[in-house]
């Protein structure tokens, strides 16, 4: 009677990473500990349908399997035993490989079917299920955390637990640009619930500037000895990883923000539970370019400004980097999106990106345009701070919503609850990291900026990008109030 095994399990990694080592035919000595030696006969290549392997596994026995299927659509494989000096007779195996609807992890199933003597059934089943295929799901985990799919047989192993070498922009004062720094320095070790990235592109949010500024200086203390690194986002590759840290693998293209400053530089370790990795279609650039603001959008919309059809939503600096997302995801949900910008040519794109009424002012007057197009605002997003106060408090409609988001004219002075009283206002003054507090809210979040960016409901906003050593340039221009979209350092 023929005998069945059949074992699954999930991994911690994309379907590409799990499928590129099982694919190879000639893989198993890499990563299985029961294979001592693994080569494919006759030169013919690891994923030729027909090629046979030859093992020699570590307790001596020796076996020579078949590729009969290989089907890299369907993530599949079917090979049996064609000789060997264990007695499996008509040994047939299926992989399987699905993704987990979450697209990081993979779904791994592996079953057999063949025949042993009478008597030997149960001991060569169970060695089957434990010694091939359980030993087997633990050792390709390790084998992917440890990256080691991700080096040419026979080099070196990675760096762990050491420093690595960094580049990193510092502040030793408050001040203007031309305080921050570029210089070298070590990049410590991940440690657990850690992951180390080598860091490609950094955003630059306006929070940068009032960390440099000393506006917040809890956030970014500095001491003599110890320069504050601003920067609260960034994109890359994980390079190692420390234990516990959510199942990222060293190879995975990831994106992270952070309460804690510190991304202006080439190398980074930072809790995982700021991390996602990212989707193929999302480069690195376009990655820092819209991941804090992507999320600050979608927090903005979703749930504190509810915004939806009929929603008539006021966007401050309707052409900057949040303000562009805004605009367009807004429009989208069905509201009508009024937005102001400091010049015609912030007016022309903010449209482009759905705002419905550009309101152009450099001195912060827009309320009574507000009023007139559509009798005030339910809801209105501000970065600006002190130099729109009055003006927001007229612009807004009875019940509407003041989201105070930033102070890029300067920090906003208390508000007197009678301030709200005559319209019966609220007040909010929201920051991003409250709102992807969790790994799992931000990963949600994540996939919704995602998703809005392949169904068109956002677009990339234009990047500007600067080296990493010119931050200073980068922070000019952010202040300067003459660009567009987002600015990305790129490392
Ligand atoms: N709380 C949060 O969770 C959160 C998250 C992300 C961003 N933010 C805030 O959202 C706002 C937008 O951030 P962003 O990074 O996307 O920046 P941004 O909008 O690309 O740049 C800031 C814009 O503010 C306008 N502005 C008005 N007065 C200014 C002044 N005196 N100096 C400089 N700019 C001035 C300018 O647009 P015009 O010239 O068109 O007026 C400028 O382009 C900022 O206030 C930021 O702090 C908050």
């Amino acid at each position: 009677m023929l005998q069945r095994v059949v074992r699954s399990t999930v991994i911690d990694a994309p379907i590409e990473r799990v499928w590129a080592v099982l694919r190879d035919f000639n893989s198993h000595d890499r990563w299985h500990p029961a294979v001592e030696a693994s080569h494919i006969e006759g030169g013919e290549r690891g994923d030729q349908v027909g090629c046979v392997r030859s093992f020699t596994l570590k307790d001596g026995n020796h076996i020579r399997e078949q590729l009969l299927t290989l089907s890299d659509r369907d993530h599949r494989s079917t090979y049996c035993i064609v000789e060997a000096t264990v007695p499996l007779q008509r040994y047939v195996a299926t992989i399987t490989l699905k993704p987990v609807t979450d697209g990081q992890r993979t779904f791994w199933h592996w079953e057999s079917t063949f025949a042993t003597p009478p008597g030997r059934e149960a001991e060569l089943r169970d060695m089957v299920a434990q010694g091939v295929y359980e030993t087997g799901f633990d050792a390709l985990r390790r084998h992917l955390r440890q990256g080691e799919d991700l080096r040419p047989a026979g080099s070196a192993p990675m760096p762990t637990a050491l420093p690595l070498p960094t580049r990193r922009v510092v502040l030793h004062r408050y001040g203007g640009a031309e305080e921050l720094r570029a210089e070298d320095a070590q990049a410590a070790a991940p440690r657990e619930g850690e992951v180390r990235i080598r860091q490609r592109a950094i955003g630059v949010n306006f929070i940068d500037v009032y960390l440099r500024r000393g506006w917040i200086p809890q956030m970014l203390p500095l001491a003599p000895e110890q320069p504050g690194v601003p920067g609260m986002e960034a994109a890359g590759t994980v390079l190692d990883a420390g234990p516990g840290a959510g199942g990222l693998l060293p190879g995975d293209r990831v994106a992270y923000l952070g309460p804690v400053p510190g991304a202006y530089c080439t190398v980074r370790s930072v809790p995982s539970d700021w991390v996602v990795r990212l989707p193929p279609a999302v480069d690195d650039e376009v990655a820092a370019a819209l991941f804090l603001k992507g999320l600050t959008a979608d927090y903005l919309l979703r749930d504190l400004g509810r915004v939806g059809p009929g929603t008539r939503l006021l966007v401050h600096a309707a052409a900057g980097g949040v303000g562009l997302l805004l605009c367009a995801w807004a429009k989208h949900l069905g509201a009508t999106v009024l937005g102001t910008v400091s010049s015609e040519a912030k007016a022309r794109l903010a449209r482009e990106h759905g705002c419905d009424q550009v309101i152009v002012t450099r001195d912060y007057r827009f309320a009574d345009a507000v009023q007139r197009a559509c009798g005030g605002a339910d809801v209105v997003v501000d970065g600006l701070g002190v130099a729109a106060r009055e003006e927001n408090l007229a612009a807004l409609a009875r019940c509407g919503h003041w989201i105070s988001l930033g102070q890029a004219s300067g920090p906003l002075p208390p508000i007197e609850p009678d301030a709200l009283l005559a319209k019966s206002l609220s007040f909010s003054r929201p920051v991003v990291f409250d709102y992807v507090a969790s790994p799992a809210v931000l990963a949600q979040r994540a996939q919704r900026v995602w998703a809005a960016l392949a169904d068109g409901a956002i677009r990339v906003p234009p990047i500007e990008r600067y080296s990493l050593d010119a931050a200073a340039q980068a922070h000019e221009r952010l202040e300067s109030r003459e660009r567009t979209g987002a600015l990305v350092l790129v490392a």
